[in-house]
């Protein structure tokens, strides 16, 4: 599938239309919305958003931390997207830009039911399971 990734400036228009997806894909199925929290450090995160003919259909940020190592987060396909290699896409995409920004090492708190997923992109588990937000997570990391 075609996909035109954009990174996307933070409090424009498009940033308000990934947080909309990340409520839908991420918060919604929990019965919950996206919290003051959860943005709390969006300003300082790049923003990365992929586009099938104009519509956003899957989103991500990124920080660089300590040590050339990019945190990755809110990894976000559109529920009628999934499973069509949409988040392979995002995830090519995101390493080759961090890469080009110095990072060295990308890391994601991510949840058990993507460790497969992110398998597939390369990473492993890193550290012991743990429960956040009610779901059990796996922390995931891949030196590029
Ligand atoms: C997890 C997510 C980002 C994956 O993106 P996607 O576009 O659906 O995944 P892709 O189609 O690129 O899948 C790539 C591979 O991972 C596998 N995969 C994808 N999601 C999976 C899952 N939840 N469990 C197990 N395997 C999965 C696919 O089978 C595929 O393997 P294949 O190429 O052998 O068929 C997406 O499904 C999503 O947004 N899920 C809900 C939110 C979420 O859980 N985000 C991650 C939070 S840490």
């Amino acid at each position: 599938m075609h996909l035109l990734f954009k990174i996307i400036q933070y409090d424009l228009p498009e940033y308000k239309e990934t947080l909309q997806l990340r409520e839908n894909v991420m918060r919604k199925p929990l019965g919950l919305l996206l919290s003051v929290e959860d943005v709390k450090d969006d300003n300082v995160r790049t923003h990365i958003g992929g586009y099938r003919n104009g519509v956003l259909v899957c989103a991500c940020s990124f920080k660089i931390i300590h040590r050339k190592i990019a945190h990755i987060y809110s990894i976000c396909v559109k529920q009628e997207f999934q499973n069509r290699g949409v988040g392979q896409q995002l995830m090519r995409f995101t390493e080759k830009y961090v890469k080009l920004h110095g990072a060295a090492r990308l890391y994601v708190e991510g949840r058990k039911s993507a460790e497969n997923f992110y398998r597939k992109c390369g990473f492993s588990p890193c550290g012991s399971e743990y429960i956040d937000m009610n779901i059990l997570h796996q922390d995931m990391r891949k030196d590029i």
